[in-house]
């Protein structure tokens, strides 16, 4: 039977009813792509959760889908969110297709082209804020707790439920069993809380025999988790995790000690890295802030970290999640490269120029 997104697909691990409409654009089912070269520096079995390839272009819509159904279901008319751009082009869209009004909120010329393009064409009411993510994001919650609004940014506990499918995607992908370490970016924290939840629950329900290590990475200019203090002016060319004091910190906290995982840092540097080496090496062209998660276990790895697994277990399988894909921020694939060289039209110039 072909996909139909993960609410059916996961239903009866989700708060959800035979009367809750099911508002979904088939999210979900997204590849978990084995990497050849991180694989080959790692010496472990280095996979990558292609989360870009969902229909908004980002995991937010594996939690949107029960936000939004669950908005319906409770006859909401208006959803609200902060964003640094994926929540409000994910959102814009479900509540499209739900038929429920939208407005978002978004830090003024900080996000990217790709996922603000989205919000408007989805019609969308996009206001622009003269101030960063951190107090758009009071600002929404302020007015949701007042007004007949629903908020969907993750402090929406149907977010992290939704997102929580990430988790048992990749356990089922892998043979129904667990990774050894689970890497991924850290912004607003919500998705390692969701991942971890997943986790735990296919652990508690033995579907699994094992939970994996949780590794979050936050950019080194917007790490409050790691410098354990809130960033008033959180600064990274990643603009979706450039955040300084995300909502779920005590939880992303709590995945990481009982996992016994960690959250550190990497640098702009060491994530545009990262970012050029998927697209390069891999062919799987991701957003600069999900490279964050391939960027992190690369500086782990050079700081000896994997030694000890790769001792105990021949091969360990690590999961790389790439949170969004590499359209929504044309702009920064441009700066990375070289632009085209123009040629005449002739035959000649561009033999000379191919060098064949
Ligand atoms: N990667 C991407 C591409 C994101 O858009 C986000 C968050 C994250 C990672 C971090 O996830 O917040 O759950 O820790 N984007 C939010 C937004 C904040 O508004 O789109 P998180």
């Amino acid at each position: 039977m072909s996909w139909r997104g993960i609410i059916e697909q996961y239903r009866k691990y989700l708060p959800v009813s035979a009367g809750t409409p099911v508002v979904t654009l088939n999210e979900g089912n997204t590849p978990l792509i084995p990497s050849k070269a991180l694989s080959a520096v790692l010496g472990a079995q280095v996979f990558l959760k292609y989360e870009g390839l969902n229909p908004t272009g980002s995991f937010k819509d594996r939690g949107m889908t029960l936000a939004v159904s669950k908005a319906k279901e409770s006859r909401a008319r208006v959803v609200i969110c902060a964003s640094t751009g994926n929540t409000s082009a994910s959102a814009a869209a479900y509540a499209a297709r739900a038929g429920i009004r939208c407005v978002v909120l978004i830090p003024k010329g900080a996000i990217a082209l790709g996922k603000l393009s989205q919000a408007l064409i989805h019609n969308a009411q996009v206001l622009a804020l003269d101030g960063n993510f951190d107090e758009a994001l009071q600002m929404v919650r302020e007015i949701a707790g007042r007004h007949p609004v629903t908020l969907v940014n993750s402090l929406n506990p149907y977010r992290l439920e939704g997102q929580k499918t990430g988790a048992f995607e990749v356990c089922d992908q892998l043979g129904v069993r667990a990774p050894d370490y689970h890497a991924i970016p850290v912004g607003n924290a919500g998705n390692i809380t969701a991942y971890w939840m997943g986790y735990k629950e296919y652990r508690e329900k033995n579907i699994v025999n094992s939970r994996p290590r949780m590794l979050g990475f936050q950019a080194e200019g917007a790490a409050p988790l790691v410098r354990k203090k809130i960033v008033l002016k959180p600064k990274t060319i990643a603009s979706a995790i450039r955040i300084g004091n995300p909502a779920s910190w005590k939880k992303a906290e709590e995945a990481r000690d009982e996992s016994e995982g960690l959250i550190e840092a990497v640098t702009d540097r060491q994530i545009l890295a990262a970012y050029e080496l998927l697209a390069k090496e891999e062919g799987v062209f991701v957003e600069p802030a999900s490279a964050a998660s391939v960027a992190g276990i690369l500086k782990l790895h050079a700081a000896g970290y994997f030694k000890k697994a790769r001792r105990q277990k021949k091969k360990f399988r690590v999961v790389c999640v790439l949170t969004g894909h590499g359209l929504k921020d044309p702009d920064r694939a441009i700066l990375s490269v070289k632009k085209p060289k123009t040629i005449p039209a002739k035959l000649s110039a561009l033999l000379e120029a191919i060098e064949l």
